[in-house]
């Protein structure tokens, strides 16, 4: 089977991050590349034989692609993947799936209607330590949930384009953009919350962080997630207690305080100057879609809806903080 040709739009730190992930994936192919900043795509894709464009219609215009992955701006990805949908593209589309609720009704209106396959790239779901987390809880091997908590520490992304990532109207802040890796795994396994408290700062002498409750019954699971103005490594941690043992992921992955080893793809070894998790769920994502469009199968795993559902979910979250 011919592979899937792919245009990759946008080559910083994400988009950097899949394209070298393309080398690993079986079916697909990145053809093109599309960066506004041409120099920098040109450096990234060097002695490769991929055409860089300038803009994404003079990449469409000019490349035969079946396949687009978008790792622009989260500002600009609602206007692109429906465009891209409606010209007939198959869309992979990095986190979140559009800034607001309302934009994500109007994105999957378009994925629903479609006959083109649309997924989000909700990396975590495809994360090993997080699919043991999902296991555990829905296997019931440990009993009961009692508590979840998540985090997901970080210093400031100072490594944006333009610096949008510090933009709240760009980025959505940190809540959009990074506490919804946490806040979609959870809502992807538990579903909406009966009852939300949080706190956010917003841009605040350059912090800003969020810290989600969501209440499941008598369950209590909280999502914090940062940007601090300060030297912070980053960190993506939970501790999962259960009534009869534990699930910790810290420096390792622990049950009840044994190592749990899973065979997972090697992440690729590029320095990539961005925040990227502690196991290379990349790959295992933009396998899956790609297996997805090839064999004509329903993506299943991580559909519009669901992510349409996070992204009303985070919005419930801002909405209702208390703004510190
Ligand atoms: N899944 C993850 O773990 C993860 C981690 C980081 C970022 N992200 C997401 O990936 C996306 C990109 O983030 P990033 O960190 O790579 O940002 P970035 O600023 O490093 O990269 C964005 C790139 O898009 C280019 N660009 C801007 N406007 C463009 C346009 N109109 N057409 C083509 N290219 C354009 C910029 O030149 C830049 O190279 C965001 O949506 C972000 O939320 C996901």
């Amino acid at each position: 089977m011919a592979k899937l040709r792919v245009g990759l739009v946008g080559i910083g730190g994400m988009g950097g991050c899949h394209f070298f992930n393309y080398d690993q994936v079986e079916g697909a192919e990145i053809v093109a590349v599309c960066d506004v900043r041409t120099e920098m795509a040109k450096e990234k894709v060097k002695g490769r034989g991929i055409k860089v464009y300038k803009s994404l219609s003079g990449m469409l215009n000019n490349a035969e692609l079946d396949m687009i992955d978008i790792c622009t701006p989260s500002y600009l990805h609602k206007d692109m993947a429906i465009k891209l949908l409606k010209k007939g593209y198959h869309v992979l589309c990095e986190k979140p799936m559009t800034l607001n609720t309302k934009d994500a009704k109007k994105l999957l209106a378009v994925a629903k209607e479609s006959d083109k396959k649309f997924m989000v790239a909700h990396v975590v779901r495809f994360m090993a330590p997080y699919i043991y987390l999902k296991s555990v809880i829905e296997s019931g091997e440990l009993g009961k949930l009692i508590r979840l908590d998540m985090k997901r520490i970080s210093g400031i992304p100072a490594w944006s384009w333009e610096d949008w990532m510090r933009d709240e109207a760009r980025s959505g802040g940190v809540a959009t953009d990074l506490s919804i890796h946490d806040i979609d795994f959870v809502q992807s396994v538990l579903g909406m919350p009966d009852k939300i408290t949080s706190y956010t700062t917003g841009i605040k002498n350059n912090n800003d962080y969020v810290v989600s409750n969501l209440q499941y019954g008598d369950v209590l699971v909280t999502c914090e997630g940062t940007w601090y103005n300060a030297p912070i490594g980053f960190k993506a941690t939970y501790l999962a207690v259960f009534q009869d043992g534990y699930v910790e992921l810290s420096d390792k992955l622990y049950k009840n305080g044994k190592e749990v080893v899973i065979d997972q793809p090697e992440a690729q070894e590029a320095d990539l100057g961005i925040n990227v998790g502690n196991d290379n769920g990349y790959l295992t994502e933009i396998q899956y879609f790609v297996d997805c469009v090839n064999n004509n199968k329903a993506i299943e795993y991580v559909t519009p809806e669901s992510s349409a559902k996070s992204i009303e979910l985070v919005d419930l979250i801002k909405k209702k903080a208390t703004r510190l």
